[in-house]
């Protein structure tokens, strides 16, 4: 049996199956994961964890980039000069080729644009604010889905251009548009969005067309209203919440508002810090029931259902680590550690509510070797270029929680699963 924290990447498995409940006045998608950082004999996949940190680092370049272009301020208050420029990456660029990062960290599923509508694989992404899929003159595009702006009426053509780079130097653009959406019965008429003529090399392999960015206008390169945001004014969704819940089975996207069946007791919110990721403030950790820092203040957390694991500042994460029994570097280049599968440490988060405790099951990423008595933890102390005192909460975490993110209220929510 593998361990579940062997997640990666989850897919919307049968759009067909999304249905509208009156009862709860929302939709729901199900999900289901993907790929495992786990091998199919239990033990950690070194080469997949080190390419998925690259490929966040690169995510997380461009989108802190645009939203010191949208704000004129940088994220997180950085007074590192890495910022300066939106074409500019704020971290070392990675050796890792671009080539082999298998795009599959995300949920993906299929969304309709135009009319008639048509067809595109797209991923959800928490972590970024843009809708772009392939235009139909992107001949570099292998088999994927095309929009041709031609063959649907409610196409309009907009001024400017799309375009994001990554940590290669390698660029994805195109011209903008709006036109029709609709994801799980959910439609939005005139949503801005990029058919991109030009793609990097590494979306070639890529089994999915585009993306869809969940996270707010700041850190949008188009700096306009996401799909959510669209959907919310336009009221098409029931409320401006959407909620997930992640898991072996059972995993679901539910837009507006909550999924009473799969959580129980209250939804403990907390505002966001700062809108632009799902970011929240006075994060706490914990090993064993001890503190790893002393701070009262706390760290902050972006929350990306996008990501695998999870990332803490490489100071912190040492502490953290020095509090686990026979913990050792397991990959400097990956920020792992190792430890004793025997003695699998028991850590909680809280956000000065209550104690949300990460699984050892989903804390382990499986043996460092086969036969080995030392298993690999799910937080890193890889630099994604977020900053000093800023965690990232990926799959690991979120597999334990009911999440809520609202912008109705400016806040991410915690339930208990039922
Ligand atoms: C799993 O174990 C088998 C038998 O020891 C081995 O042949 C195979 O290469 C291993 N696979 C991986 C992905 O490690
Ligand atoms: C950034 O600085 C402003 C002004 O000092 C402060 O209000 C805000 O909380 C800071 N944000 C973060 C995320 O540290
Ligand atoms: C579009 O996707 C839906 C849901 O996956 C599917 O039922 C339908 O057959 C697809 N249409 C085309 C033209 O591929
Ligand atoms: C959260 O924000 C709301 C307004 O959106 C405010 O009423 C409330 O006091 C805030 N809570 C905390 C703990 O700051
Ligand atoms: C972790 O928690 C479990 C269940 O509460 C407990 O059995 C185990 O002893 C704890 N491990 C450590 C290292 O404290």
């Amino acid at each position: 049996m593998l361990p579940s924290a062997a997640a990666v990447a989850l897919a919307l498995a049968l759009l067909s199956a999304a249905t509208t409940s009156p009862k709860f006045g929302g939709t729901n998608i199900p999900l289901h994961k993907r790929k495992s950082l786990i091998t199919v004999n239990g033990t950690f996949d070194r080469a997949a964890a080190v390419k998925d940190a690259a490929k966040i680092a690169k995510k997380y370049s461009y989108t802190q980039g645009n939203y010191l272009k949208n704000t004129g301020r940088k994220i997180n208050n950085r007074t590192d000069s890495s910022l300066t420029t939106f074409s500019r990456p704020p971290f070392p660029r990675q050796a890792e080729p671009l080539t082999d990062i298998e795009d599959d960290t995300e949920w993906a599923g299929t969304i309709t644009i135009g009319t008639p509508p048509k067809n595109f694989t797209i991923k959800f992404d928490t972590a970024s604010s843009d809708l772009w899929v392939p235009h139909s003159s992107c001949t570099s595009h292998g088999t994927q889905n095309r929009y041709n702006p031609e063959l649907s009426s409610t196409s309009t053509s907009k001024d400017g251009n799309f375009a994001i780079e990554y940590g290669d130097g390698s660029v994805v653009s195109g011209p903008i548009f709006t036109d029709t959406v609709t994801i799980a019965g959910v439609t939005v008429a005139n949503q801005i969005f990029s058919a991109v003529t030009t793609e990097a090399a590494h979306f070639l392999s890529d089994t999915t067309d585009g993306v869809l960015g969940l996270a707010f206008p700041a850190i949008s390169r188009l700096g306009q209203p996401s799909f959510f945001q669209s959907a919310m004014s336009q009221r098409s969704v029931h409320s401006g919440e959407f909620s997930v819940k992640l898991a072996a089975t059972g995993a679901e996207l539910f837009l507006g508002g909550t999924n009473p069946a799969l959580y129980t007791g209250d939804i403990e919110f907390h505002n966001l810090s700062q809108v632009g990721f799902w970011q929240i403030g006075g994060g706490h950790v914990t090993v064993n029931g001890s503190p790893v820092t002393s701070s009262c203040a706390g760290f902050e957390v972006v929350i990306d259902a996008g990501t695998t694991i999870m990332y803490g500042p490489a100071d912190q994460v040492e502490k953290l680590y020095n509090m686990v029994p026979d913990s050792q570097v397991f990959d400097a280049q990956s920020g792992l550690y190792s430890f004793s599968c025997e003695s699998m440490p028991n850590v909680t988060l809280s956000w000065g509510g209550r104690d949300w405790a990460i699984s050892q099951e989903n804390f382990n990423l499986g043996r460092t070797e086969s036969g080995s008595c030392h298993c690999v933890g799910a937080i890193s102390s890889r630099d994604v270029g977020l900053g000093a005192n800023v965690w990232l909460l990926g799959d690991s975490f979120l597999k334990n929680v009911y999440t809520v993110f609202s912008v109705d209220r400016q806040a991410v929510g915690f339930a208990q699963l039922a």
